[in-house]
Formats: structure tokens, sequence, C-alpha cells
């Protein structure tokens, strides 16, 4: 006979108690600690379990002797997300997808599920009814032929039921709200989400079934759930964005199968979402008349390289304490790249507020774009805009040398082929200028910088 048992578990990182606490000595955090009941089965049948499970030969390889199998993957025909997952789903894996409330992931899966032609999904959904997934789909607006949606929680109930379809994809939305029969506790709970999480990693494995699960995000960000949720899946997606702005950014956190470099970008629409395939072009607002405090950086996000605008302004401050403010930008690096202009190029910051801007709403943390930065700092304090169609790719040191930076030849393809005139780099950067036709001004420090623009 089973014995009930209840253990203490912190919902913040999954660690165990026997107890109730106020903290939780493991990760520090307060009032996260909750009473979940779990079946415990007496030693005996677990003895038994083992004996029967020892009845197999246990699988040894030599590591030359296991057969080589190319992975297969899923082309999903979402470039932007075939692109972060490293060239589509790979056949077996788990894919977790987690993002803030209301940023679009129900919208995106939903969408790559009804557009895989030829291929069957299956879309279970916890969260919304069978109608308001009908609704969706239409506002979407994408025909599709096999795609199955199942409005259930129980996962032995979903199992049934891809037996009888045998899905090719299977959707989960979202793993917090599924439960499992084999404990106790509630839906969103660890042990409901530890438990769940391997039963679908089992079908995954067993079926050769790619599994893509929603995951709900913590008030700090991290993904609902215990830590362990991300070490368990094969890939973890990260869908964020500023909810107020059209974009949208997918990121790998974690992938088994390829880089977690690359950045997918996203527009929300009226009709779902929209893959941006030339992110430069619409994150650079105003191109043709010059306005002082913009500058425009060369960047790469991954391995694709993407010219954003930076905005400054510099204003004197009302109060005693100047405000520092960054959106899109590190503040401790906007800190220390004012305390460089002040110290080693001589302006008289200290007692300016700077604001900091990095335009659509994105967040960027490349350090080559520390001289577009500088550049944009200084126009508004000067007041005076920067020469039109240039652009900036370097990284600025604590004694204000100007630094290099990687790739700098993807970076350079990319400014020239949006049509700009000169692009602004480290002289200490290796670069065969005559295989461009831009213009690039190699400069040494943000002094040399000052006197070639003001
Ligand atoms: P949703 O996918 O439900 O977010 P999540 O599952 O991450 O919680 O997205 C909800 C938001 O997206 C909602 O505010 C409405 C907006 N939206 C559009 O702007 N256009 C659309 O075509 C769709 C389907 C949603
Ligand atoms: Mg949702």
């Amino acid at each position: 006979m089973a014995k009930t048992k209840t253990i203490y578990y912190c919902q913040n990182c999954g660690a165990q108690y026997s107890n109730w606490m106020g903290k939780c000595t493991n990760c520090g955090e307060w009032n996260t600690i909750v009473e979940e009941v779990v079946e415990k089965k007496p030693q005996k049948e677990i003895w038994q379990e083992e004996v029967n499970r020892k009845d197999k030969t246990p699988v040894l390889f030599n590591i030359n002797e296991i057969p080589k199998t190319g992975e297969t993957r899923i082309i999903t025909g979402n470039d932007e997300l075939d692109r972060v997952l490293g060239g589509g789903i790979v056949l077996g894996s788990v894919i977790l997808l987690g993002g803030e409330p209301g940023i679009g992931k129900s919208t995106l899966l939903l969408q790559v599920a009804l557009s895989l032609k030829n291929l069957k999904v299956l879309y279970v959904s916890g969260e919304e009814s069978a109608t308001q997934i009908k609704l969706r789909s239409e506002r979407i607006g994408i025909e599709t032929e096999e795609c199955y949606v199942l409005t259930e929680t129980q996962t032995q109930k979903v199992f049934k039921q891809t037996k009888d379809i045998r899905p090719n994809i299977l959707i989960v939305d979202s793993i917090q709200t599924l439960e499992s029969q084999l404990v106790e506790s509630a839906p969103g709970s660890v042990s409901q989400i530890r438990q769940t999480t391997s039963e679908l990693i089992k079908f995954a494995k067993e079926t050769n079934t790619p599994v893509i699960l929603v995951g709900h995000i913590t008030k700090e960000g991290a993904i609902a759930g215990p830590k362990i949720l991300e070490h368990m899946v094969d890939v973890v997606l990260q869908f964020e964005g500023e909810r107020n702005h059209i974009f949208r950014l997918l990121r790998a956190k974690k992938n088994r199968f390829g880089s977690t470099s690359e950045l997918g970008i996203y527009e929300m629409q009226g009709t779902g979402l929209k893959e941006v395939r030339n992110p430069s072009e619409i994150l650079i607002s105003a191109k043709d008349h010059a306005l002082s405090g913009n500058a425009i950086a060369a960047t790469l996000e991954g391995i694709r390289p993407m010219l954003i605008e930076i905005q400054a302004l510099v204003s004197t401050a009302v109060y005693g304490t100047p405000q520092r403010s960054a959106t899109g930008f590190d503040l401790k690096r906007l800190n220390m790249l004012l305390a460089v202009l002040e110290k080693r190029a001589g302006f008289q910051l200290g007692a300016k507020d700077v604001f900091l801007n990095i335009t659509g709403g994105i967040r960027v943390d490349d350090p080559a774009i520390d001289l577009a930065v500088i550049c944009a700092i200084l126009s508004s304090y000067e007041n005076e805009p920067l020469p039109d169609n240039c652009c900036f790719a370097a990284e600025v040191g604590l004694s204000g040398e100007i630094r290099p930076v990687n790739r700098v030849d993807q970076r350079i393809i990319e400014a020239e082929k949006l049509g700009y005139d000169v692009i602004f780099v480290s002289k200490n950067n290796k670069i065969n200028t005559g295989n461009f036709q831009i213009r690039i001004e190699m400069l040494g420090t943000v002094g040399d910088l000052y006197q070639m623009l003001f």
C-alpha cells in the first residue's frame, strides 16, 4: 500500500524540507516554501521494482560502436524559430518556451502548428478553451488540415489521445497547468512540474516525437518552477520584449543541438507574429534628417549583424544629484563611459542628467556599441548632430582607448548594404579596406574621435 507523505518544497528553487520555514536556506527567498503531498511507496515495493529492472541487461556501449544517426529535423518554415533552434526541431527533443504573460507564446506556437503542412500537430491547452483557440487561429488566418486541439490537463489523458492521433509534434500550453495522477499536489507545484515534465520527456524519447512546452515566468524573469525543469529539457527558449513595443525577441538560453547565440525577431501585428527579416531597416527611425543625440551602432546579435539607433539626452541637472537612466543598455556601463569621458576627454558631465535609449525596445549587451553610445552623448552635449550616414563599431576602454571588436567585417558589410557612407572602428582592428566601398575611419582614442566629429 502506498503511504502518503508531505514534503515542503521551495517553489523558487525546488529545495526540499521536512518542515515549514519562512525562508528558504538554499536560495534565500522568503515565503516560497509550500507543503506538497507525495505518494511514497514502501521500501519493499521499491526494492521489488529495482529487482525487476535488473532483469534487463544493462546497455553498455563503447562509444565507437554506437551507430551514427544524423539528427533529423523538422523545418517549421518559421525562419526565425528554425534559426534560433539551430536549423529546425530535432525529432524527440523537448523544447521549453518561456516568457512573460501576454508576450505571444501561445500565438507563436499556434502559428507554427497551423503552418506545418503535411504534419500532424496536437496542441494541448490547459489555459484556453477550444473556442478561444479557434478565434486566435482565425486571427492568424492560416489554413491547415491536421492541427488537433485538446483542452485537457491530465497527462494520462493526453497520452491516451496521442496514441490515437499519433501526432508528429506535441505542443503543451502550459506545463504549469498540467497534472499527473501519480502525484497529489496541485498543478504548477514543484512536484507536479517535475513529474509531468519527466512523463513528457519519456514520451518524446520513446516515440521520437518533439514536444514543445510553454513555461510561465516569475516576477524576476526566471521560468516558474524548479531550476531542474531547465536542466531536464533539451532546449530552453526565451521570448521577450517590451509589451508596449511591437518587437519580440526569441533567444535560446540552452540548446543541446545548436548555438545559443542566435536571435529571432518578430513583430506583433493584428494577424499574429510576423518575422522580421531585416531588423536594421526598422530599428532605425529617422535616417534622413539628422538630430543631435542620435548615433547608429553596428552590432551583432548571435551571428547576425544589425544596425541599431542609440539616442542620448544630456541636460543640466535640476536636482543636486544628476540622474542617469538607460533603456536597453547596462546602467553600470553607461556610468563607466561617462566617467571615461569626464576623466580622459575632459567633459564636464558630472552635473548633467544623462538619459540613454536604444530604440525599438530591444536590449543589447554587445560591447561594440560603446562608441556609438559615446558619440550620442557627445552629440547631445554639444547639441550638434553627427555627420549624415555614419555608424560606429568599437568598444571603449577605461583609459579612453578605442578597442577592436570581433567580426568587424560582417558589421562593415551590413553598414555598406544599408547605404552608410562611413563607419568608425578601432585602428587596432585588422581590416582589409580594399574589400569595401564604404569609407572606414580608424580611431585610436576618444579624443581623436571628438576632433574628427565636432
Ligand atoms: P498570447 O500569445 O496570448 O501571449 P502568451 O501566451 O505569451 O500569454 O499573446 C497575447 C497578446 O498578443 C495579446 O495582448 C494580443 C496580442 N495579439 C496580437 O496583437 N495579434 C494577434 O494576432 C494575436 C493572436 C495576439
Ligand atoms: Mg498563452
